[in-house]
């Protein structure tokens, strides 16, 4: 059992989307919320908020990409306010492409911010949770990382990457008091998707924000390994899809979530992004 209250939590991607309700959250109960994210204007903004709610956060502005960079990150934060007790890499970013239509510079940009860029920043983190006895990480992954996504299938690449990483480390860290963690969003109402612009597939469970912001402070509280937001049943689906691909690759299409996707990529193609 992990206490929030008091901890030094280190969060990326607290300017925007998911990421400012897991800051208002950590907030409320009572974490020292490091927000980190490149848009300096609205991670101020956060901070201003949080702090006027009682709460304690600051603000660094960092492009996470910048890999080579972080141990000046970690540096920065141990200087402002203490070792850090909580990391939760939530940063990402993803493209839509057919995937003969991505870039190289397209697929590392986006393997590095959602995959590399989590597993450095751990990795120099974790020696002071070892040596302290205690810390969290938390991996914020994607039901996209249970199942490729078509046409968004480096960030499904990305995000298969980071579930594997923390189900290895959970064990490598299991009797260290080192409590490590997997969070699977699906559609949340928020962020990516709501950029995404075009309604959810058939009978896919549209997330809010909120809730997948306490799913993630109860995964730390309670030392979850794996939290899959929409349900038991989905991850029946999910156990079941992995047996049987050529199945799930069926009940894709059928759903629309290819045809959505495939949209998706146009749409971004022909606006040039
Ligand atoms: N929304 C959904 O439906 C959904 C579903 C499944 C999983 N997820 C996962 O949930 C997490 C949050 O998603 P979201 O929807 O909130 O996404 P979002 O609104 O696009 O936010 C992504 C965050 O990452 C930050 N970021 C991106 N590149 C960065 C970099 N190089 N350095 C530092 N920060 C960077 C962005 O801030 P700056 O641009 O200011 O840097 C932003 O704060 C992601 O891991 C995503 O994969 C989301």
């Amino acid at each position: 059992m992990t206490h929030i209250a008091g901890k030094n939590v280190l969060l990326t991607g607290a300017s925007g989307g998911i990421g400012e309700y897991i800051a208002r959250a950590l907030a409320k109960q009572k974490a020292n919320v490091i927000c980190v994210a490149r848009s300096q204007a609205a991670l101020e903004k956060l901070v201003t908020e949080i702090e006027q709610a009682g709460g304690k956060a600051i603000s660094i502005p960092f492009d996470i990409s910048k890999v080579e960079e972080l141990p000046s990150l970690v540096e920065q934060v141990t200087q402002t306010i203490g070792s850090v007790d909580i990391v939760i890499n939530n940063a990402a970013i993803e493209k839509y492409r057919p995937f003969q239509d991505y870039s190289l510079d397209d697929i590392r940009s986006t393997l590095t911010t959602n995959l590399i860029s989590g597993m450095e920043l751990t990795r120099l983190l974790l020696p002071d949770m070892i040596g302290k006895g205690s810390g969290h990480v938390v991996n914020i992954a994607s039901g996209s990382g249970k199942k490729g996504a078509p046409y968004n299938s480096v960030y499904s690449a990305s995000k298969a990457g980071l579930i594997m990483w923390t189900d290895a480390l959970r064990q490598e860290l299991a009797s260290s008091n080192v409590g490590v963690t997997v969070v699977c969003p699906g559609y949340t109402q928020a962020g990516m998707f709501l950029a995404f612009g075009l309604s959810a597939p058939k009978m896919a469970r549209v997330s809010q924000p909120s809730d997948v912001a306490n799913a993630i402070l109860r995964a730390i509280e309670k030392n979850h390994g794996e939290v899959m937001l929409d349900g038991f049943l989905t991850k029946l689906l999910f156990s079941y899809i992995q047996l049987v691909p050529d199945f799930g690759d069926r009940l894709y299409r059928w759903i629309g979530l290819t045809k959505l996707n495939q949209t998706r990529a146009f749409n971004q193609m022909s606006g040039g992004k």
